[in-house]
């Protein structure tokens, strides 16, 4: 079967580039950007961190080299880094602060919305004492995927970001989703981002660019984040090509999230209907729809996401146990959630 982007709610990392971004894929100035010289990225570094109110950026080509290049950047063998324990640096990104850092995760538990507890937190920054590893960095994320994309408000990010400083903690922030939040509560971007020392989004998820992300800091905190991106071997050299797309995404690309959210919502409204699914629609804020099969479905989530496949060409993310992920994306529109719905119903009714 020849793959079809209507029927792929596994994740927005699906999206296809526009035409307008192979257009200015095509026609990208370009030079050498491990010697800084290729304009393209350089105008998208700085469109990026003017966008998120940061002194500079660097352009990486994941949202997980981001986030680890920050990471390497902030602390050093031997710090600690607290983070919800169902972050994503934490469990999707193979480890890399340990393996590759020395940094030990200190993993907290987190609200039904993603947030950490600001007491738990400041129970978990260590003494200085030379038994105990140091605390150096405090790790966010927004939208927080693992609670179906809950957009955080800024006022988080100022209690945890007074407290960090409290304690000479870091911060950063990784908003792979960042814009999905921003278009989701209608504020500015730079609201979300003013309390936290580095940020990394994601180009390559619902703004549809093929491939980066960009890490915004301050501009000595770039300075060394490029050395790190070097050692990890992200290091590009005419990635203006794909720059080219990341700068039509910023432009082209933000605002329609808020199309992704009105399906992910449709979505979430017809499944809460059908006899089988566990849902509160109301949860549902952005492009992510988390649901449960309950115990009378003869199903698991593995197997429910088989059945979608095999007899209607439907793909999920199933996320273990009983508990589905359904994305939207710019390839899905109404007609297409309406089928979805359609075939799970009738899976449930079998
Ligand atoms: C919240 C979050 N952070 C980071 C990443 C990592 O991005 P990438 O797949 O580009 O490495 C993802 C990817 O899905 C994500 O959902």
């Amino acid at each position: 079967m020849t793959y079809d982007i209507t029927r792929d709610f596994r994740s927005d990392t699906v999206t296809l580039p526009t035409d307008a971004m192979r257009t200015a894929m095509a026609r990208a100035e370009v030079g050498d950007d491990v010697y800084g010289e290729d304009p393209t990225v350089n105008r998208l570094q700085e469109e990026a961190a003017r966008r998120l109110g940061k002194e500079a950026g660097l352009f990486v080509p994941s949202g997980s080299m981001g986030n680890l290049v920050a990471i390497l950047s902030h602390a050093g063998r031997g710090d600690e880094a607290i983070a919800g324990l169902d972050s994503h640096s934490l469990l999707w990104e193979a480890g890399g602060m340990a393996t590759l850092g020395g940094i030990f995760p200190h993993p907290l538990p987190t609200d039904q919305d993603g947030r950490l507890d600001a007491d738990a937190v400041e129970a978990a920054v260590r003494a200085d004492n030379p038994h105990l590893a140091r605390s150096r960095l405090l790790l966010l994320e927004n939208s927080y995927g693992s609670r179906g994309g809950v957009p955080l408000p800024a006022s988080y990010f100022a209690e945890m970001g007074a407290l960090a400083r409290r304690h000479h903690l870091r911060v950063h922030l990784d908003g792979a989703r960042l814009f999905n939040t921003a278009v989701a509560l209608e504020c500015d971007p730079a609201s979300l981002t003013e309390h936290v020392d580095s940020v990394t989004f994601c180009l390559s998820k619902g703004l549809c660019a093929p491939v980066g992300s960009v890490l915004c800091g301050s501009r000595d905190f770039i300075h060394e984040a490029r050395r790190q991106r070097k050692l990890l071997g992200g290091g590009m050299r005419q990635a203006g090509i794909l720059a080219a797309a990341g700068l039509v995404a910023l432009d082209e690309m933000v605002d329609r999230l808020a199309e992704d959210h009105t399906h992910a919502a449709r979505l979430a409204t017809g499944l809460a209907t059908l006899n089988g699914i566990i849902l509160d629609p109301k949860r549902v804020r952005t492009n992510i729809v988390l649901f449960q099969l309950s115990p009378q479905v003869p199903l698991d989530a593995a197997g429910f996401g088989r059945k979608l496949a095999d007899d209607h060409g439907l793909q999920v993310d199933p996320r273990g146990g009983r508990l589905i992920r359904a994305v939207t994306h710019h390839g899905i529109e109404a007609r297409h959630v309406d089928q979805f719905i359609t075939a799970a119903a009738e899976i449930l009714s079998a």
